[in-house]
């Protein structure tokens, strides 16, 4: 009886000491380490997401291609100006129009080298502005000024969802759209849902993937985010020839939604 309560008491004790390193511990390890830690683990990722995603990809920004600068400056080189939130390594840079002009805002200065690297295979493509700030505030870029925003597997990560859509509505031309493609909570109760909702709502991922939450619904968040129109399809991620063993956690992550939101004309 008393080793009974003896063990019962070390389970909650030991349960207890991983919820609190899960809830706080980051918080010990800095912000700054953390950063470093997921900006060296995510440099690849994009070669393995781009692998299962390219074909959406390819349609989802097909748009840019055919699109028509609202500045005339950038017109006449036949130029577009996108902002890129979280773009970490530059995981898009290879779907975008060669003269594309590309401001990035993400909180992470780690990745900045990654993607400087990455212009250098797109000499026609220019990183105007780098700014390292979350997309809720992006006091620095100025309103109306970019003629598309873009951002894939960021709001996973982010707390103010709706700021970041007001953001994204101040910094667009009238009309402008922004493109996204994000993972999310799956629709119908699976195995994936119940492992998605354990792993959030414990903090494991938010701790292992700085800051990334797989249970969250985007799509709603969209729908009701202030936007003239959003245009959101659902796939999954084909994992049937297997993941390695370091992107495993890409099983909570099969869900994904692309698409397109566009503010209002005026
Ligand atoms: C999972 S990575 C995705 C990187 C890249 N977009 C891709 O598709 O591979 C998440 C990125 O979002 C950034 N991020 C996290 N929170 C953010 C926020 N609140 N606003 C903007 N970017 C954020 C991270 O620093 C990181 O670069």
């Amino acid at each position: 009886m008393i080793l009974g309560l003896l063990g019962l008491s070390l389970v909650l004790v030991l349960a207890f000491i991983a919820w609190f390193l899960l809830k706080y511990g980051h918080r010990y390890i800095g912000t700054e380490n953390r950063h470093k830690f997921f900006a060296e683990y995510f440099k690849d990722f994009p070669i393995f997401h781009n692998a299962k995603t390219g074909f959406y990809k390819k349609e989802l920004f097909k748009p840019l291609h055919e699109m028509e600068s609202s500045f005339p400056e950038l017109r006449k080189e036949k130029g577009i100006r996108i902002l890129e939130i979280g773009a970490g390594p530059g995981a898009n840079m290879e779907f975008y129009p060669k003269n594309t002009k590309l401001l990035v805002a993400d909180p992470n200065p780690f990745f900045k080298e990654q993607l400087e690297s990455v212009f250098k295979k797109f000499p026609e493509a220019e990183l105007e502005r780098y700014v390292v700030a979350g997309a809720e505030d992006m006091k620095e870029i100025p309103s109306q000024s970019v003629d598309a925003v873009v951002s894939t597997l960021v709001l996973c990560s982010a707390d103010g969802l709706q700021k970041i859509y007001k953001e994204i509505q101040r910094v667009l031309v009238p009309g402008g759209k922004f493109f996204f493609m994000e993972h999310v909570i799956d629709t119908s109760l699976s195995a994936t849902k119940i492992a998605q909702i354990i792993f959030g709502s414990l903090g494991i991922a938010q701790f292992l993937f700085d800051g990334c939450r797989p249970d969250k619904d985007i799509k709603k968040e969209l729908e009701i985010g202030g936007f003239a129109s959003v245009d959101a399809r659902r796939f999954r991620l084909d994992l049937k020839e297997g993941v390695p063993l370091a992107y495993s956690g890409v099983y909570l992550i099969q869900p994904h939604i692309y698409g397109t939101a566009t503010t209002f004309k005026s």
